[in-house]
């Protein structure tokens, strides 16, 4: 039997077809356009996710017999805010999770309504990218539109119900609406009244494992799959690139190095940060987790590679990063060309490179990338370290973890030994992990994970580089609040 994960990531979508064993048969992916309409905004076609996906699922199954497909997951890109009308059309370009617009919703949200009341009835506070604050944004800003909305949606959801006609999402993405009680797994009305929207324009809740229905038989005729294949509820792109690297279980971590950056501590109980830096969400393996964000990640060398050097030749690039000088570079890079999210909260941050000299080569300031990006995911993990949990190891997954040298800097930047896996494809892998268990062929999610993953290898940190490090990190944790306030006036 074969089940298909689609992971509808920001720059595309990556489908693949894994068998019952976990191996991976097929990857195809498409990719779809993404605008900037004003610096820190970012916006997709709903409906170029759609095209993508059905082009790729017809690609996707040519190499086996269809009837032997029984299921498919989605993941998908969190908090982006999809909007239907009364004809089910997309009502607006969908608003992106990177997205810094809602700086004064955002602003409302966290001080006239108060952190407090956030965080008692969500388990988490406002930050510019989560979709309550675009509610808000659309309500002040096209109000027409805003009185058209009879369905909201996240993108895999939209997706989901394309399949199936299930207008349904899971808990781990609905946590990053700022709309769901996180810890009692329901709709908050106190957000729903300060959102001004009703609780039928918002999906049915679901585990990520469950069953939402059966293809539709348009949609299926059309892709060429058989009628009765299961579609189960998926999950935001992070819960399922946990499951799809084995983080489940208390205190299990992985560290997803894709156009954004994430920490994912799960937790089989509900848990808050004091300080609100970390995110307090639901799992997909029915339990819960903390994350820290950052919005650029992978992406910060995306930029650098194809926009400011004009090549694709990333391993050739790296050639030439000596290792000897890992621990002193005095070229220090900010990460933030998108604002940030964990811990600034702050959507007029914008990248910089500091403290370059007439010596500094071009592969310094690859360094300094790799460097910034991981002193970033340092930031969420001090807040974890800060709230008493003990990280030694995690899993790290994501195009940027597949650059040996990156992947040495995060291991002492971080003090943590980081694994890899055989066959790394993240959301998409969990995705299909998720279906296989909604369709009863593991026990449970740890039965499958524990059966399914496979370890490829392991680095370890080294004592003289992590102190190295610390004092570079030392450094790292100025710069921020020296340009906070150069931010504000040059960028708001
Ligand atoms: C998580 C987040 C990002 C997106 C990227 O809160 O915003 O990781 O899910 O796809």
């Amino acid at each position: 039997m074969y089940y298909i994960g689609i992971d509808l990531g920001t720059s595309a979508v990556k489908l693949l077809l894994m068998d019952e064993s976990g191996n991976i048969k097929n990857i195809v992916s498409r990719e779809y356009k993404i605008s900037f309409p004003h610096s820190g905004w970012s916006e997709q076609n709903a409906d170029d996710w759609w095209t993508a996906v059905k082009s790729g699922l017809k690609e996707l199954i040519q190499i086996v017999p269809k009837d032997e497909i029984k299921g498919i997951g989605v993941a998908g890109q969190m908090h982006g805010l999809v909007i239907l009308d009364d004809k089910d059309n997309v009502i607006r370009p969908v608003i992106l999770w990177n997205d810094g617009r809602t700086k004064k919703e955002t602003d409302f949200l966290n001080n006239e309504i108060g952190k407090d009341k956030l965080s008692s009835w969500t388990g988490n506070i406002a930050f510019p990218g989560f979709t309550a604050p675009k509610i808000l944004w659309i309500k002040e800003n096209e109000k027409d539109n805003f009185n058209k909305i009879k369905k909201i949606m996240l993108p895999k959801d939209y997706i989901n119900y394309k399949l199936t006609g299930a207008f349904v999402t899971d808990y781990s993405d609905a946590s990053g609406m700022l709309l769901l009680d996180v810890k009692n797994k329901s709709w908050s009305k106190e957000m729903m009244d300060v959102c001004d929207i009703k609780e039928e324009m918002l999906p049915t809740l679901h585990e990520s494992f469950d069953i939402i229905g059966e293809l539709k038989k348009e949609v299926a005729d059309d892709i060429g799959l058989p009628i009765g294949v299961k579609v189960v509820a998926g999950a935001g792109d992070n819960a399922a690139a946990a499951i799809g690297t084995g983080t489940v279980g208390n205190g299990a971590c992985n560290i997803s190095v894709g156009t954004s950056g994430t920490i994912f501590i799960s937790s089989d109980t509900f848990k808050m940060d004091k300080n609100n830096a970390l995110h307090s969400f639901a799992h997909s393996d029915g339990h819960y987790h903390l994350m820290g964000c950052m919005l650029s990640a992978a992406s910060c060398n995306k930029w650098w590679m194809e926009d400011i050097l004009h090549t694709n030749d990333y391993e050739g690039e790296s050639e030439n990063i000596d290792e000897e000088k890992f621990g002193l570079n005095t070229v220090y890079y900010l990460p933030y060309l998108m604002g940030e999210r964990a811990p600034h909260n702050d959507p007029y941050a914008r990248a910089c490179f500091i403290g370059m000299s007439l010596d500094t080569k071009r592969t310094t300031m690859l360094q300094s990338i790799f460097e910034g990006v991981a002193f970033g995911i340092r930031d969420s993990l001090e807040a974890a370290r800060d709230m008493g949990i003990d990280i030694k190891k995690s899993m790290i997954c994501g195009g940027g973890a597949k650059n040996k040298y990156w992947k040495k800097i995060f291991a002492n930047v971080l003090n943590l030994e980081l694994t890899t896996l055989e066959t790394e494809q993240g959301p998409g892998y969990g995705a299909a992990i998720l279906s296989a268990v909604g369709c009863k062929d593991f026990k449970s999610i740890k039965d499958a994970t524990d059966k399914l993953i496979r370890i490829n290898d392991t680095i370890k940190p080294e004592k003289e580089l992590v102190e190295r490090y610390n004092e570079r990190y030392k450094a790292f944790k100025k710069l921020y609040p020296a340009l906070k306030d150069v931010f504000f006036d040059f960028y708001k």
